[in-house]
């Protein structure tokens, strides 16, 4: 059974969509795969994708781990996150679909360009 915990310090998290997944599963555990590595990581609701690509050896680069910095910025190929803080990301990274590793949680699958 999952829970889903939402914490008081956390503002407004925006939701970024990538392509659908086809053949997702509310209820399973999420995944993140990580395209150009060819792995990919159990990713529970309270783990950001920078922290699910450390578990398998994934190397995104990162410095500030607080959503200011964008060195760890990456692209969302399917799947849908949502970011705490995105202060690292310009308009047209949005637009984009690109994400920032260390604010990305997700409740279900998704994929990325890492
Ligand atoms: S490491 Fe700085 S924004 Fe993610």
């Amino acid at each position: 059974m999952k829970t889903e915990t939402f914490l008081g310090a956390e503002p407004h998290p925006s939701v970024v969509a990538g392509a659908p997944v086809s053949g997702m599963q509310a209820a399973a555990a999420a995944v993140c795969t990580f395209i150009r590595s060819g792995k990919a990581a159990p990713l529970p609701s309270d783990k950001t994708i920078l922290e699910a690509s450390e578990d398998v050896g994934v190397n995104i680069d990162y410095s500030c781990r607080q959503g200011y910095c964008g060195v760890c910025k990456t692209k969302l190929v399917s799947g849908q996150v949502s970011m705490a803080v995105e202060d690292g990301l310009t308009p047209e990274d949005k637009a984009s679909q690109i994400i920032l590793a260390c604010q990305a949680k997700s409740m279900a699958d998704v994929a990325v360009e890492a």
